[in-house]
């Protein structure tokens, strides 16, 4: 198995992340494989947004809990969130923004870090109170936010693997 493939089938969803900050350059670089990910027509329409400051972290949560009804709803404590978005008029936007979080969440796994993808922004991202807290992240008023990823170091080093279920063929 080749390296890439082995940061492949190694990645694990973490949801239990220990205090350690994620270097300013390893952000750097995981963003940077962001960019290079795919994208329908090559339109490049997103915008990556890294946050690493807590409060603000704390207080997308809570508006999001408030939102969702969880008033427990903190997205794993991690040490920062990537927040991509994209133009909601680009149909394939969702699409490319999915594939540019694979990229985040395998560049992330290369570099020791872990990451899991979180998911209940999709649909409430115009919602005035959690949109005025995306503003002060700085993504881009008109875009929308689908899925979001959440980054810092595992607590566990060893994540038990989920049975893989899909099937194959190969003819
Ligand atoms: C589209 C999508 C949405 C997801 N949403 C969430 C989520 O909101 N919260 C979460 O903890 N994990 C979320 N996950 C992670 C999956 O639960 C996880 O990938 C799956 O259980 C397999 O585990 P693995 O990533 O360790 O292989 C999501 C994954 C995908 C692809």
């Amino acid at each position: 198995m080749n390296s890439v493939i082995e940061c492949l089938v190694t990645r694990r969803s973490v949801r239990e992340f220990t205090d350690k900050a994620i270097s300013p350059d390893n952000l750097m670089q995981i963003l940077e494989a962001a960019l290079f990910a795919p994208s329908g027509m090559n339109m490049q329409s997103w915008h990556f947004s890294a946050v690493t400051n807590k409060t603000l972290i704390k207080s997308l949560a809570a508006s999001i809990g408030r939102e969702i009804r969880r008033s427990d709803y903190d997205f794993y404590q991690p040490a920062a969130l990537i927040i991509p978005s994209n133009l909601p008029t680009n149909p394939l936007g969702k699409d490319d923004n999915a594939c540019a979080i694979e990229n985040i969440m395998i560049a992330a796994h290369s570099l020791g870090i872990g990451s899991v993808w979180i998911n209940q922004l999709q649909g409430i991202s115009f919602v005035p109170e959690i949109r005025s807290i995306l503003t002060e992240m700085q993504v881009p008023t008109e875009n929308e936010v689908y899925g979001i990823v959440a980054l810092g170091y595992a607590k566990n080093a060893n994540i038990p693997v989920p049975e893989r279920k899909g099937q194959y063929v190969i003819l």
